[in-house]
């Protein structure tokens, strides 16, 4: 046989004539078996997991939905009701797919906020933070154009707000905008482009960096909630003192929450889908229709909170430029934050009030945002929206200035970790 030449395939069988070949091997020691993971992770480090899981949940319905919809104008509506009625668990495929798209901001918002919580974006995790960072600009293009695929009357609408958005930039907003839709008006040419995008440019962007996300991170090592760096303190094999091997210490733990999260999971789909209007919307139940404006446009929920920043600004000399400006700042700002904190110390255990505070407040003014951004702009939300859109540009502009100032706790050599 040709591989005797190589004098490796005997005895080994299978798996070490493809470990000859390929690195999976130490792919998988690098990674798993002897990934130094921080031993006392609490149950917010299992949101990376979390998303990952859904980033193919959703690769997989996407899939096997493109199997039967149609990317055209006269087509789209019909053919996903065809998925609902005819196809053979055509509606689970459907409600996977959609259901994941929210919970995948549930995971990434909690992911996020986890690290603020504990200071992951702080040197030298600045570059997880920013891959991490791109991943929610990819992640929110993704959920954009999705939305408008089924072509309901809230697809037609929403996206018709948010692409005529780019139209208030003087100058240039007006070709920005046909640019964009490739048309006078959403049309099916703004469809075909959207699913292209959809299924195939940002599904591989997204994939793509999450894997450059990983790398990153294995790269540098995973902090934890006391924000010690662990490879600090390392014994005579070079192995982290407060170390544990991923597998199996955190595969078992993650698989555990992982069970919990499927079974919530497969309670929306099954007994939810719509989740009240707020994963699904009513309008879009009903076909795009250019002549007639739904009651009420709302982004999905996770999207309103960067809708009532946007609202919240008064439009000035007629045009909208500087919400539109302000949502878009919101969400640059947190490319900045390794930079913003000047704290010395990462976690928000041994951080002062003012931190504790302001990341209290912070969570709240997230909420509040997203509530107001739901609603019409009518009674208490205006005033609301104004205040918290000030709220949220003062956590992240003022920070600078209190995590200098904010007393802080000795941080101890090792991390503190209670076996249950
Ligand atoms: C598809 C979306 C994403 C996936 C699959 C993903 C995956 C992961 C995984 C598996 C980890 C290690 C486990 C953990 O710490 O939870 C991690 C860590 C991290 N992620 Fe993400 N992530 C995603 C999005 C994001 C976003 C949007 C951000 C922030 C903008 C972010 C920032 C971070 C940071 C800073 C860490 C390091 C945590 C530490 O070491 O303390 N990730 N990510």
């Amino acid at each position: 046989m040709g591989t005797e030449s190589h004098g490796t395939t005997q005895g080994g069988g299978l798996w070490r004539w493809v470990t000859d070949r390929f690195p999976i091997e130490s792919m998988l020691k690098e990674h798993l078996t002897e990934y130094w993971t921080p031993k006392n992770f609490n149950i917010w480090y299992v949101f990376g997991v979390l998303a990952g899981v859904v980033l193919v949940i959703q690769l997989l319905t996407g899939w096997f939905l493109t199997m039967n919809y149609k990317p055209s104008a006269a087509e789209a509506f019909g053919s996903v009701e065809y998925i609902m009625r005819d196809v053979e668990w055509g509606w689970l495929i459907r409600y996977l797919h959609s259901t994941g798209a929210s919970a995948f901001f549930v995971v990434v918002y909690l992911h996020m906020f986890r690290g603020l919580m504990y200071g992951s974006y702080r040197a030298p995790r600045e570059f997880v933070w920013i891959i991490g960072m791109l991943i929610f600009l990819a992640l929110m293009a993704e959920a954009f154009m999705g939305y408008l695929l089924p072509w309901g009357n809230m697809s037609y609408w929403g996206a018709q707000v948010i692409v005529s958005l780019f139209g208030t930039f003087p100058v240039i907003g007006g070709a920005l905008v046909e640019w964009i839709r490739g048309d006078y008006f959403i049309s099916d040419i703004t469809l075909n482009r959207f699913f292209a995008l959809h299924v195939a440019v940002l599904p591989l962007a997204l994939a793509g960096l999450a894997m450059a996300h990983i790398l990153a991170l294995h790269h540098v090592g995973s902090l934890n909630p006391d924000g010690i760096e662990i490879k600090k303190e390392k014994d005579a094999r070079g192995i982290p003192l407060d170390g544990v091997a991923f597998h199996p210490y955190f595969t078992v733990k993650d698989t555990f929450v992982l069970a919990v999260f499927l079974i919530i999971f497969c309670a929306v789909v099954f007994f939810a889908p719509t989740f009240g209007g707020l994963f699904l919307e009513a309008p879009n139940f009903e076909p795009a229709n250019p002549m007639q404006t739904p009651p009420h446009i709302a982004p999905v929920w996770y999207f309103t909170p960067f809708y009532a920043m946007l609202r919240a600004v008064p439009s000035y000399a007629g045009t909208q430029v500087w919400g539109v400006l302000v949502m878009f700042a919101a969400i640059v700002l947190l490319f900045f934050l390794p930079w913003l904190d000047r704290s010395p110390v990462k976690s928000v255990r041994y951080k002062g009030p003012i931190t504790k505070i302001a990341l209290a407040s912070f969570a709240v003014t997230m909420v509040v945002l997203g509530v107001c951004g739901m609603k019409p702009p009518v009674g208490i939300y205006p005033m609301l929206a104004k205040i918290f859109t000030v709220l949220y540009f003062a956590f992240f502009l003022l920070m600078p200035w209190y995590s200098r100032i904010d007393p802080v706790k000795p941080v101890p050599r090792r991390v503190t970790y209670h076996a249950h």
